[in-house]
């Protein structure tokens, strides 16, 4: 029975890491054990041109704990108004790793994302030559499409369409939720990539909804039914490269949380690796976690892999605080709902 894994340092790659005093509250745990993350650029306002994501990278490399090599993998907030020439200066410069794109209004500070995708289209044209990835918020936002169908709709709708118009475009479909993203993923070339939550892998709807309502369980897109959480399940635990890790760690302190409209996402940063080892383990994939989290978002963005490593152990029942606490309040640490034998060394 295997009681120790050692991994190349893991990356994530979908993290919100906030500003402020929430920065300065959540930044360690990531950094504790991540080397590097896609930094989300959803702040209010978003970081939208080349100078506010050089800010903000500034702002993270400062709230770091002494002696941290954690790298910020900087965005941009794509908008209507997106410069082509200021994204393809950021990439020229280092500057960013990716775009990202929401749908206008589909979750936490996104009123000013894309509307009209015809008028993105310069910028993605520019993205596909210069080689830069979109990270990509795959839900429509209708009013008549029902939240549970969002991601499948958005496929048929625009993802495909934005494919098919923008051949060699490097996409990531992000925090993936139902076997129709699984099963899109994979009929696709090695240009698109999709992430996995640590939350969607152990989750499903009725966490969220059957004997009494939980907050702390609800995230966009929202956890779906079983069956497609297995198909996470399968897909992570795959080894095939084109899955990945992106925790989509979303803090919200509890006071933004427990509303009667409370905010969306789940805080998984100080724990995700504990868990993801025991679904891992369970599914009998251990052997797979390290292409999950160190290996395969790496050789999608074309970045060389960590060379350092982090061991876990397995072992008593390991504890993580229930909240980080900031000046704003708690902020609830994601219960998976089971007991963690794997403790990061
Ligand atoms: C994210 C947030 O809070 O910024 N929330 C979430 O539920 N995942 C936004 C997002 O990634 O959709
Ligand atoms: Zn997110």
């Amino acid at each position: 029975m295997t009681s120790q894994i050692t991994l190349r340092r893991p990356d994530d790659w979908h993290l919100h890491l906030r500003d402020g005093n929430m920065l300065r509250a959540v930044l360690p745990s990531t950094a504790t054990h991540f080397a590097r993350a896609i930094i989300m650029p959803n702040l209010v306002p978003p970081v939208v041109t080349s100078a506010d994501a050089a800010g903000y990278r500034d702002r993270i490399l400062s709230a770091l704990p002494e002696g941290s090599t954690f790298e910020p993998l900087m965005t941009l907030y794509l908008t209507e108004q997106t410069d082509p020439d200021d994204v393809a200066a950021a990439h020229a410069s280092g500057l960013i790793k990716a775009v990202k794109l929401y749908p206008a209004g589909a979750t936490t500070n996104s009123a000013s994302g894309v509307s009209h995708f015809d008028s993105v289209r310069p910028t993605l044209e520019r993205m596909a030559e210069i080689g830069l990835p979109l990270c990509v918020h795959g839900e429509v936002t209708d009013s008549d499409i029902d939240i549970f169908d969002r991601e499948a709709v958005f496929i048929d709708r625009v993802l495909d369409p934005i494919r098919r118009t923008t051949p060699g475009l490097r996409v990531v479909m992000e925090h993936i939720t139902t076997s129709n993203a699984v099963d899109y993923a994979r009929s696709q070339d090695e240009t698109l990539g999709a992430t996995i939550t640590t939350h969607h892998l152990v989750i499903n709807r009725n966490h969220i909804l059957a004997g009494g309502i939980k907050p702390h369980y609800y995230c966009l897109p929202v956890a779906k039914r079983e069956e497609h959480r297995l198909a996470l399940r399968d897909a992570a635990t795959s080894g095939e490269a084109r899955f990945f890790l992106g925790t989509d760690s979303a803090p919200h302190t509890d006071a933004n949380k427990l509303l009667p409209c409370g905010c969306a996402g789940c805080f998984t940063a100080p724990n995700t690796m504990s868990i993801l080892a025991q679904a891992f383990e369970e599914d009998g994939a251990l052997d797979k976690l390290e292409g999950f989290t160190s290996l395969n978002g790496p050789a999608f963005y074309g970045l060389p892999v960590n060379e350092e490593t982090i061991t876990l152990t397995k072992g008593d029942p390991v504890t993580y605080p229930s909240h980080v606490e900031t000046p704003d309040g708690p902020v609830t640490v994601f219960d998976p709902g089971f007991d963690l034998n794997w403790r990061v060394e």
